[in-house]
């Protein structure tokens, strides 16, 4: 358990999670999270920054009473997901006259979530301050990052921005501060494409709107706090740019090698091309490996069998979730293999409702990829090769 002042009288306050493997029972968590919480000192009165998931309260509990408050008088929440706020409800039985300050939209969520009383909030809306005396907390509104109503805080004498969940990154290490720019940078990656993708036009409105406020410091909900809020805001405007990758991502399942066999050759035709190729075996990988390839790469192809005439289910998981994170891929096909009746390709394709790839011309074949099937690959590679070069990211 650690308290430590990361600013004149400004202290994290939060927990770290080394042994979580797993967030929203879905998103791989191979180092762990932290719920960071910031107790912020004023000279007449003292804020809490968002609180910690409640297998941790007592972590939190434990850092304030290191630090020299002896009573919290507002409980600031940037968002309403729990992992920052279930903790409020024992803070307000702590603290009861402490008041939880948000927005008008997380103060919906906290009642509906969380069941906190409307007596104890003090609305605001964005733009609008709160005086601690000497210090001044700012609320700035970012609607779906990641929730409708999350918010960022800036304190704004000693410039430092509290980013919630943008900017962080599921990265449990013992020191508060970001220490190895390369590591935070692939967990922020991992963390960006998991849970940030599909927000990305949204991502571009905040980043824009972040030009006009000043602030050296980015402390965000999960993970190291960043000195250098330039190489995250660097990093991010390079996710979230329309830029794509001369790269080819081919999330595979295949179950008596006709599909392998498919996207061995496909690999190969590609990669003589001078295409980048990553392929993912879909029963071994890291769905979060896979969402990371996904951020940057200009083409998606799945290559799938046909089960029971439909999709093999780890396909359909695949492009289900491919479809929910809304990658900027410009171009994306399938192809696979069948045995005697295949309806996949408008299973598949009926899945892809929100992205806006252009669908190139898939190859279906029935059993074992023959001579004919393998022209039809070579052909999708030539149409590939032609797509990237009209992007320009192939010469
Ligand atoms: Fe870290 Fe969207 O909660």
């Amino acid at each position: 358990m650690v308290s430590q002042e990361i600013k004149p009288n400004i202290f994290y306050v939060g927990a770290k999670d080394y042994d979580r493997r797993l967030f929203d029972d879905l998103i791989p968590l191979p180092d762990g999270t932290t719920y960071n919480s910031y107790l912020v000192i004023g000279s007449k009165k003292t804020a809490l920054i968002d609180a910690v998931d409640a297998t941790k309260f007592y972590e939190l509990k434990a850092n304030i009473a290191k630090t020299p408050v002896k009573t919290i008088d507002y409980l600031v929440s940037n968002h309403s997901e729990q992992d920052h706020s279930e903790s409020l409800v024992k803070l307000t039985k702590m603290y009861p006259d402490a008041k939880v300050v948000t927005n008008p939209k997380g103060k919906e969520h906290l009642m509906v979530h969380l069941h906190i009383p409307e007596e104890k909030f003090i609305v605001k809306k964005d733009g609008e301050t709160l005086s601690l005396g000497d210090k001044t907390l700012q609320f700035i509104e970012a609607p779906w990052v990641h929730w409708p109503e999350t918010m960022f805080t800036l304190v704004i004498e000693d410039k430092i921005l509290f980013s919630c969940d943008l900017f962080g990154t599921h990265l449990a290490q013992s020191e508060t501060f970001v220490t190895d720019e390369a590591k935070t940078y692939e967990s922020a990656k991992r963390y960006y494409a998991e849970i940030m993708m599909p927000f990305r036009k949204l991502i571009v409105k905040h980043c824009k709107k972040l030009e006009d406020y000043d602030f050296d410091m980015i402390a965000p909900s999960h993970g190291p706090i960043h000195k250098n809020p330039k190489h995250i805001i660097n990093a991010y405007k390079d996710w979230i740019s329309d830029n794509v990758k001369n790269e080819v991502i081919l999330p595979y399942v295949s179950m008596h090698h006709s599909v392998r066999e498919m996207v061995e050759y496909l690999t190969e035709a590609l990669i003589e091309r001078g295409i980048v190729v990553k392929p993912f075996n879909l029963t071994a990988t890291d769905l979060g490996e896979l969402a990371m390839a996904l951020v940057d790469a200009a083409t998606i192809v799945v290559g799938a069998p046909a089960v029971l005439t439909g999709a093999h289910p780890v396909a359909a998981y695949a492009v289900f979730l491919t479809n929910a994170l809304r990658p900027k891929a410009k171009h994306l096909t399938i192809i696979g293999s069948f045995g005697w009746k295949c309806q996949m390709l408008e299973q598949l394709t009926g899945m892809l409702t929100r992205l806006k790839a252009e669908i190139l011309e898939p190859v279906i074949v029935r059993g074992k990829v023959t001579d004919e099937g393998k022209k039809k690959l070579d052909a999708l590679a030539d149409t590939i090769q032609k797509k990237h070069k009209e992007l320009g990211i192939l010469s």
